[in-house]
């Protein structure tokens, strides 16, 4: 059989609500036109985000039930500890309610002024906790990375050159770590090879520096790896995770994407002094160090997502059907950033709509107009939420790619959603000449794409 179904059946719904294209229009100008600000009861398909949005199972589900409660020693806990132990090898397991209060935690011992963290490339919490700390935020992809329309394996590499000069300068004084992100979220879900996981933490052991992974997507960069590159074809998902671990002395990972649940997160390091340390902050901020943020139940629920996310024909199912999306939509003339990526398509706003130069934000302009033909929510990656305008010359410095990310919640939208999503882009691939671009009226200090409000030129 060349068709790949669904691995699973449903066993619970939720319904859906319709509106009108009238209604829409009505809800974006109540939002400032900011997808954020719309409640998701008059979105019909979202793909806002994959965080904290998948569908768990019906073992997950039972687990809730068993889940223990205990404020301290909770079986729960050791079931994740366990579980996370054997994927990453990692000693101490910090648990947390998700991936930024790990991140928050890691910066907050190891950043500070005057200090540096390289990553392939940051994603907005990572950049913002390593920034908040004082320290400096620094991406290195590969060139390749950057080009939209390049069909390469693995553009989300970290460019090493650039690493092992910027290493060779600065030295473990002013490098605390370095961090690889698995999938490169900012740069499309693209996957990271197994060679530039291994040269990276190469690279950083030559310079004593440690090495870690942003693992939120470990799982989907894994089956990559076993369908790309040379020499994984036979191994198993969890095999190759392992490797892929087995380079780095810790990790940051959010449990809301590759750990199949709603809620979760957590830091792992084989640091023993920086695990300490690391303890009494979650201790303070987060909760006692068996349960760091999140209820029993989240804790066995996590346990037993990140199972479920190895299994192959999850995997096969999830890479093949974020491609199928792509592809589909390439085919009718919306050009995405090629090839597709784990988790969710990017639209090249830019190259879709040329007319829309990036400081009137072409990409909030196309996901606006996503949501009123189709109800469809997405999600603006380009100059809304990582341009600036600077405050003394008023110079606007654009972000270098704007893109529209279409993120596939894991196990939540069946084929003909996804059809459905393909019809309405052919609609907008039709009148794309008259969408017009955008202004900001409103913008918060930090993170604006979140609370940002807008107007239509
Ligand atoms: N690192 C990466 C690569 C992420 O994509 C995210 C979250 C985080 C860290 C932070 O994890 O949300 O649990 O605090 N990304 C979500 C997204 C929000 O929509 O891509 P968190």
């Amino acid at each position: 059989m060349k068709i790949i179904i669904e691995p699973f059946k449903i066993k619970s719904v939720e319904p859906l609500r319709f509106t009108s294209r009238e209604e829409r229009e009505a809800i974006l100008k109540q939002a400032g036109y900011n997808l954020f600000n719309i409640q998701a009861e008059d979105v019909l398909i979202d793909l806002l985000t994959d965080s904290g949005t998948s569908a768990m199972s019906a073992h997950q589900w039972g687990g809730m039930i068993e889940g223990d409660e205990a404020y301290a020693g909770s079986k729960s806990f050791s079931r994740l500890e366990q579980t996370v132990r054997d994927l990453t090898g990692f000693r101490h397991i910090i648990p947390t309610h998700q991936g930024r209060a790990a991140e928050k935690i890691l910066f907050n011992l190891v950043g500070g002024e005057g200090r540096i963290v390289p990553n392939n490339t940051h994603f907005d919490t990572t950049r913002a906790n390593v920034e908040m700390s004082g320290a400096e935020a620094l991406d290195l992809p590969i060139a390749d990375g950057l080009d939209p329309t390049l069909i390469a394996d693995f553009k989300g590499n970290m460019d090493l050159e650039a690493l092992d000069s910027l290493l060779e300068k600065e030295g473990p004084e002013r490098i605390p770590l370095v961090m690889l992100t698995v999938t490169n979220n900012a740069n499309a879900g693209q996957p990271v090879s197994m060679a530039n996981i291994r040269q990276t933490a190469e690279i950083c052991r030559a310079h004593d520096i440690p090495f870690f992974l942003d693992a939120c997507r470990f799982a989907e960069n894994a089956y990559f790896i076993k369908l790309r590159e040379p020499g994984y074809a036979n191994k198993t998902a969890r095999e190759i995770a392992q490797e892929m671990f087995s380079y780095a002395d810790g990790c940051t990972m959010s449990g809301k994407k590759d750990g199949l649940v709603n809620m979760g997160g957590f830091l792992a390091v084989n640091d023993d002094q920086l695990a300490g340390r690391a303890r009494n902050i979650l201790i303070v901020t987060e909760g006692f160090p068996t349960y760091g943020g999140l209820a029993g139940h989240d804790l066995e629920a996590f346990a037993r997502g990140l199972d479920e996310v190895l299994a192959e024909d999850y995997l096969k199912y999830r890479i093949r059907s974020v491609a199928y999306l792509g592809e589909h939509i390439a085919a009718l003339g919306a050009p995405i950033f090629q090839p597709p990526g784990g988790h969710a398509i990017y639209i090249d706003a830019k190259a879709f709509l040329p007319h829309i130069p990036p400081h009137e934000y072409p990409g909030q302009a196309l996901a606006c107009e996503l949501y009123l033909v189709g109800g469809i929510r997405s999600c603006e990656i380009g100059s809304v939420m990582f341009g600036k305008t600077d405050s003394q010359s008023a110079q606007f410095k654009p972000a270098p790619l704007e893109m529209v990310r279409l993120a596939i919640p894991r196990r939540v939208y069946t084929k003909s959603h996804i059809d459905y999503v393909v019809e309405c882009i052919e609609s907008v691939v039709r009148k794309r000449d008259e969408i017009k671009g955008m202004r900001i009226t409103y913008e918060p200090p930090v993170l604006r794409h979140f609370t940002a409000q807008f107007e239509i030129l």
